[in-house]
């Protein structure tokens, strides 16, 4: 660790707040906000992807599903206002990253340090920007139900959507089947997921690094698990947005 950075380095013992800030301001800081968000934020997206899987089985299960979720009330809306606080907090602290990296190393050698970096780095600032724009439409999507596709926010009897137990019951399936049965959205999603593939593939292997954790022995297991991830979550997310567009999934 340079001598800057150790001065920058969290302590152990109660830090002042101005300490506190001052960490905040720094780069090392900065690195560190990005990396737990993002670890956040990774954390939700494989739990939404393990949730969302269960398309595969009949309807009932994904529709209980998201009625349990509903049904948190306060504790989903701590767990909503926790995941869009790491999302700001992420977004605002890589803009100022990549600004304080730019003004520290100077135009000329952020070009020349890019020939070695991988395409999933030097992108990872616009595939973010792409994925804000997907978080965007996806939330209008599905969430608020304000992009018309087929079956957004239908409720159906019980029965009808798979639940013995309650009588009225948000089909989640027939919104998720009516929504990639257009072509377009699917696309859209595809593409998106495809990013999202490329921003945790490089991501994680980035956050590892923050931690301090990507030592001799561990620098290969981080890049397989960075690349593991990515590509677990692009094919789960694919699969879905497949199986429904061509039918096996109706
Ligand atoms: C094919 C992939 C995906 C499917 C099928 C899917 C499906 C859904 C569904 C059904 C909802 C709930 C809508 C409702 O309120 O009833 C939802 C919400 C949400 N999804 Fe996804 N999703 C996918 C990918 C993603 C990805 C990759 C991310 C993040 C990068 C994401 C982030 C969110 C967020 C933030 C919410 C709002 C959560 C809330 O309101 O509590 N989704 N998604």
């Amino acid at each position: 660790m340079s001598t800057a950075a150790a001065a920058d380095a969290p302590s152990m013992r109660a830090v002042p707040p101005n300490r506190l800030i001052a960490f905040y301001r720094s780069s090392i800081g900065k690195k560190w906000i990005v990396a737990l968000t993002g670890l956040v934020m990774v954390g939700f997206v494989v739990v939404h992807l393990i949730g969302n899987l269960q398309i595969f089985l009949p309807p009932a299960y994904i529709n209980a599903y998201a009625a349990k979720l509903k049904s948190l009330g306060p504790v989903l809306w701590l767990f909503r206002i926790s995941l869009f606080a790491a999302f700001v907090l992420h977004v605002i602290n890589t803009i100022q990253l990549s600004r304080m990296n730019r003004v520290a190393k100077g135009e000329r050698y952020v070009k020349e340090a890019t020939v070695q970096a991988t395409v999933a780095s030097r992108t990872m600032f616009y595939s973010g920007l792409i994925l804000l724009a997907f978080i965007i439409f996806h939330i209008l999507h599905f969430t608020l139900g304000w992009i018309p596709t087929e079956n957004i926010h239908v409720m159906d009897y019980a029965p009808e959507a798979g639940n013995a137990k309650d009588p009225l019951l948000h089909n989640v399936w027939k919104m998720l089947v009516g929504g990639f049965r257009n072509p377009f959205v699917s696309v859209f999603y595809l593409v998106s997921m495809g990013l999202l593939c490329m921003h945790l593939s490089h991501g994680v292997e980035s956050t590892v690094q923050t931690l301090g954790l990507r030592t001799k022995p561990l620098a290969r297991p981080a890049r397989y698990l960075s690349w593991g991830l990515g590509w677990a979550v692009f094919l789960g997310n694919a699969a879905i947005v497949l199986a429904i567009l061509f039918g096996f999934i109706k």
